[in-house]
Formats: structure tokens, sequence, C-alpha cells
């Protein structure tokens, strides 16, 4: 099934790492003849490091779909890039390989990593590349010199958590106007880290449902979610999501929902005070359904969602992604940010999705949602 008036996202910069990643995850469906089954997440979900991998030996056991996660936020917390790691066959990456004595030192911080927090924190991920490496490839040992600055002024109380989203549902419209909007067609563009911007749209038709589409100079690229399947099509890809591609694309069909938290709101805590840009913030935690944690932070004044954090928390650090809400405009009597940033460790992938026209409860073609019967 193709939509020829489909066009999708990624960002041009991110579409080489993109590659890295489709170019080794060879478990995912290739003949024609398995076409019936678009994607198998729930499978995917459970597949181990070592069965998706070639070569693994620290991560054994754990969820192949933290591959992404751990290397991104490896590289991030070491400062060291893939290539710093790891080695190529030709212009083919040959992750597996063990050629590169970084990536054979790295197993073995891997596994002293783990073993820290195994011993001392009752299995927790409190001790991470990050709390030694800090950015570094090697740690400093010598801590800065740093002049003493004026402490912060108190903050007033804080609000009770329900307080803060009370406001919150208020400041969007409410929740009966929320709780209207059943559908969202929406046009704009699609900014790349490196500033390129290229058209885009998206048909929004609930909760884990959406099409999105970025006409991109090489051709468009398009992305279809439902519920827990989606597939990936561009000019060099044409697949099934797979189990990290769906944890992302949950985020985004989260961050397209006309509200971020809707009544039964999840269990959240207070946790302090923060600024977005030049905005102070109130911020609340608490955990998402499979696991992940999640910190949502609300404009003091209008209260307003500004940023959601959500991180994947894997054995040896913590993975998170960012999204930044901004430009609220009135639409059908909701307040919608009309621009969406979604930020990574890995700032290839970051994009800024700026809206022109959102219209809620158009028509939206249910065959769109059709996942792809067969490759091709
Ligand atoms: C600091 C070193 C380091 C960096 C930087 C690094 N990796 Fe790794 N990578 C490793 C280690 C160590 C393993 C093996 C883990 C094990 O043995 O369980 C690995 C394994 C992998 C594997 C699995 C290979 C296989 O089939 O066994 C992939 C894929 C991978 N890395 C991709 C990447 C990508 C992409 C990047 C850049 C975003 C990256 N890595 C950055 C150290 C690194
Ligand atoms: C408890 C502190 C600590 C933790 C946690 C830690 N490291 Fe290290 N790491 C070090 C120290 C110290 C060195 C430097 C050793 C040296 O200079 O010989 C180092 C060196 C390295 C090097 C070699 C750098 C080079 O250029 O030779 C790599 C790669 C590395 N660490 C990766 C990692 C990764 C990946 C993690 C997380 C899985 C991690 N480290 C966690 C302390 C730590």
């Amino acid at each position: 099934m193709l939509e020829k008036n489909l066009k999708r996202f990624v960002v041009a910069a991110a579409i080489m790492l993109a590659a890295f990643w489709a170019g080794v995850s060879l478990v995912a469906p290739v003949s024609g003849q398995q076409a019936q089954q678009p994607a198998q997440p729930q499978a995917a979900a459970e597949e181990t490091m070592e069965q998706k991998y070639k070569n693994i030996q620290a991560l054994k056991g754990l969820p192949a779909s933290q591959m992404r996660a751990m290397m991104n936020y490896i590289s991030a917390s070491t400062g060291m890039t893939c290539a710093e790691c790891h080695v190529k066959n030709g212009d083919q990456w040959a992750f597996e390989k063990d050629d590169n004595n970084h990536k054979v030192i790295a197993r073995r911080m891997i596994t002293m990593t783990m073993e820290i927090n195994k011993a001392s924190f009752n299995g927790r991920t409190q001790v991470t590349c990050y709390t030694c490496h800090q950015g570094h490839d090697h740690p400093m040992h010598v801590p800065p010199i740093v002049a003493p600055k004026a402490p912060e002024a108190a903050a007033g109380a804080a609000p009770k958590p329900d307080e803060i989203l009370a406001k919150y549902v208020q400041a969007v419209g409410g929740k009966e106007a929320i709780e209207k909007v059943k559908t969202r067609v929406i046009k704009g563009v699609s900014v790349a880290a490196n500033g390129q911007s290229f058209p885009l749209e998206i048909n929004f038709a609930g909760t884990d449902k959406y099409t999105l589409s970025v006409a991109l100079p090489q051709g468009a690229t398009t992305q279809k979610f439902v519920a827990s399947a989606g597939w990936l099509k561009n000019s060099r890809e044409d697949r099934a999501m797979d189990a990290s591609d769906i944890i992302r694309a949950k985020s985004l069909a989260w961050s397209l929902e006309p509200a971020q938290l809707k009544e039964p709101f999840m269990r959240l805590g207070s946790a302090g005070s923060e600024k977005v840009g030049d905005k102070d913030c109130w911020v609340l935690q608490g955990r998402l359904q499979d696991g992940r944690r999640v910190r949502f932070s609300f404009d003091k004044t209008s209260g307003l969602l500004l940023r959601r954090v959500v991180q994947i928390v894997t054995a040896i650090g913590i993975d998170p992604e960012q999204t930044d809400y901004d430009d609220y405009r009135d639409v059908s009597g909701v307040k919608v940010p009309h621009s969406i940033t979604t930020s990574y460790l890995d700032r290839n992938y970051n994009s800024t999705r700026k809206f022109t026209e959102i219209k809620h409860n158009a028509k939206v073609d249910e065959a769109l949602f059709n996942l792809p019967a067969t490759k091709q």
C-alpha cells in the first residue's frame, strides 16, 4: 500500500547514522515472502543482545532494543565517536570486530560498571560511564578549581503535583475541549540538525497512531505507526520498524497528542524547579508503564508544558530523549504547540518540527494506516 501523497521526516544528517543501524538490523524481515507480518515488536522487544548481534560478551541477556541507546550513551559519555571504537570493512561497518583496542577497553569498562552497581547499589544504574568520564575519553583525576557563586534565591513553596497538572489541563483548554480532538492533520516543516528544512505532513488519529512524511530532496520519506508496529520508507530503506524505532515512534505519537497528560494521570512526584529557556518551570517526575523515567517541566506562569524528558535506563547508563514544546497557539479551543523539538545525546537525530497549519477533527483516511502487506 503506497500513498503517493505521503512524505516523511528523518533529517538529512541523520540518514548516515540511521544507515549504521539499518545496516546492522540483519534480523529485520528481509524476504518478500514474510510479508504478512509487518513488525513483530513483542518478539523483537524480548530479543537479547546476543541473539541479535554477533559478538556480545559484556551485554549478554540485555534487551537488543537498547543497543542504540547504549552506544549513543557511551559515545556521549566518553566523547568518543563510533569510529574511535569500531572498525570498517571497506565502507561497511564491522561493529562486531574487536580490532580496535578502545573497544576492548570499553568492554572491560562495561563489565566493571555493571559490577560496581551490582556490588554496591543493589543492581540499580547509579554509577555510569558518565559518572567518571563526564564527556572525556580519559576521566579527570583532579577536581577543577571553581570560583564561588552567590547562592540561588530561595524558591517559593512548590504547588502540589495535582495542582500543577490541573493548571496545565486548564491552560490547554480544559478536559472537555481536549477530549473532543480525535484527529489532527498537521502541515509544516521539519528542520534538521544542520538547519535545513523540508516540508512535512502529519496525520494523527489517536494515541499511538500517526503517519509522518517529509519531502527530502532525494525523495519522500515516510513513517507509519500503529499501536506497536510501524513501517519506515525512504530513498534507502523500506522496512518494518524494529524495537528501538518503535520506542522513538511511541514518543513521537505521544508528543503529537493535543495534551501530553490526560486523566487518569500517572503518578507524578515533585522534582523541584528548573529553567527551560528563560522560563521558570515546575518539574514533575514519574515512571511510564514500560519502566522508563519521565520528567515534565511546566511554565510557572502560563501552566503550559514546555519540556518532557524520557529516560531509558540501561545497565550502564541513562539515555535521555528531550522534547521541547514552544509557540503554543489556539486550534479549535485547544492550545497546542506549533514547534516541537526533539533532542538526543546523538545530535544527528535532533530535529525541530514547526507547524504552519493544524486542523483538528479533519477526516483522516483509515487506509493511510495500513502497514505494507509486502516489502517493495
Ligand atoms: C567507547 C567505545 C565504543 C564506542 C564509542 C561505541 N561502541 Fe559500539 N560497542 C562497544 C563495545 C565494547 C561493544 C561490545 C559489547 C559486548 O561485548 O557486549 C560494542 C558493540 C556494538 C555493536 C554490536 C556489534 C555486534 O554485532 O556484536 C554495535 C552495532 C555497535 N556497537 C554500534 C555502535 C555505534 C553505531 C556507535 C556510535 C554511535 C558505537 N557503537 C560506539 C564499544 C563502543
Ligand atoms: C569508576 C570510573 C569509571 C567508569 C564508571 C568508567 N570508566 Fe572508563 N576509564 C576510567 C579511567 C580512570 C580510565 C583511564 C585509564 C587510563 O588512563 O589508563 C578509563 C578509560 C576508558 C577508555 C580508554 C580511553 C583511551 O583513550 O584509552 C575507554 C574507551 C573507556 N574508559 C570507556 C568506558 C565506558 C564505555 C564506560 C561505561 C560502560 C566507562 N568507561 C566507565 C574510569 C571509568
